[in-house]
């Protein structure tokens, strides 16, 4: 089965690449499973109920997060009722919401999504190391292909995570930079692995938000206020193969489109060349 994972949602903009580019997407790459990192879906901050709900209206099957998931206060309701959005799972006990979830692809075969959030230079949270082992451990019986997504800072934090994984896990799949790396493959033991996916939505930006604020913030350290950017929108992910029996990754493909290419992705017939342009 093929499985698409698409890179930190950041906006209106990533959102406009996801509403006309997930049909495409799914039919060039024979997609069987969607999944979105939302943190950022709603004006760069968190998730609403009404832009989640969108995401699944649109083709999204599971939404992962990460630090901005509170963002929107209303993520704490929303996150209560919608099983398909996560949050990372090692964030204390008691905090709402769930850090893994086994979705079914439109016939009936289970794929596990977990979600975990690193603690080099971020939140001081539980052990992600341990935490996912135990999120494995409750979810294996289930599903044999499991993809995690690890949202951290730190590429030595998510490095480590692949190798900690590797055998146990479809993919590891790094975000939180919104930059994307060229760093994808297939560990030894046929976990597929890539530091971060990077990041859908305005790439005429400072890691998506408008410049100028950001850029301020640099030269100055006072506080300003962050819109996301609007130019060059993108659409970053990756797609993995995987063996539904052992759940293996048996190829993984790193994908970074143009809102041209989009469209002209939707309207070309299936199996047609990608024409692709440089970011
Ligand atoms: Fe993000
Ligand atoms: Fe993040």
């Amino acid at each position: 089965m093929n499985i698409l994972f698409i890179g930190d949602i950041v906006g209106r903009p990533g959102r406009e690449m996801v509403r006309k580019g997930l049909r495409g997407l799914i039919e060039r790459y024979d997609v069987d499973l969607v999944i979105a990192n939302a943190e950022n879906s709603a004006n760069g901050f968190g998730v609403t109920k009404e832009i989640g709900d969108t995401l699944l209206e649109w083709g999204v099957d599971v939404m992962t997060s990460g630090n901005h998931i509170w963002d929107k206060k209303e993520a704490i309701d929303y996150i209560a009722t919608e099983p398909r959005l996560l949050r990372p799972a090692n964030y204390p006990a008691g905090v709402p919401g769930r850090g893994s979830y086994v979705a079914q692809t439109g016939d009936g075969r289970a794929v596990g999504v977990i979600n975990a959030m690193g603690r080099v230079f971020m939140l001081n949270i539980d052990d992600p190391f341990q935490v996912v082992l135990k999120e494995i451990e409750a979810i294996r019986h289930r599903t044999r292909v499991i993809i995690v997504d690890f949202h951290a800072e730190a590429t030595s934090e998510k490095m480590a995570m692949g190798w900690h994984l590797d055998g146990k896990v479809t993919a590891v799949f790094g975000t939180h930079t919104h930059v994307q790396t060229a760093d994808e493959r297939i560990l030894p033991n046929g976990t597929a692995y890539l530091t971060d996916t990077g990041m859908t939505g305005p790439h005429d930006s400072i890691i998506g938000m408008e410049r100028e604020p950001s850029l301020a913030r640099f030269l100055n350290a006072m506080p300003s206020r962050f819109e996301p950017a609007t130019g060059n929108p993108r659409l970053n992910g990756v797609v993995v193969e995987a063996d539904d029996k052992t759940g293996r990754a048996s190829r993984v493909t790193r994908l970074s489109f143009s809102e041209r290419e989009l469209v002209d992705m939707a309207a070309a017939p299936k199996g047609a060349p990608l024409r692709t342009t440089v970011p």
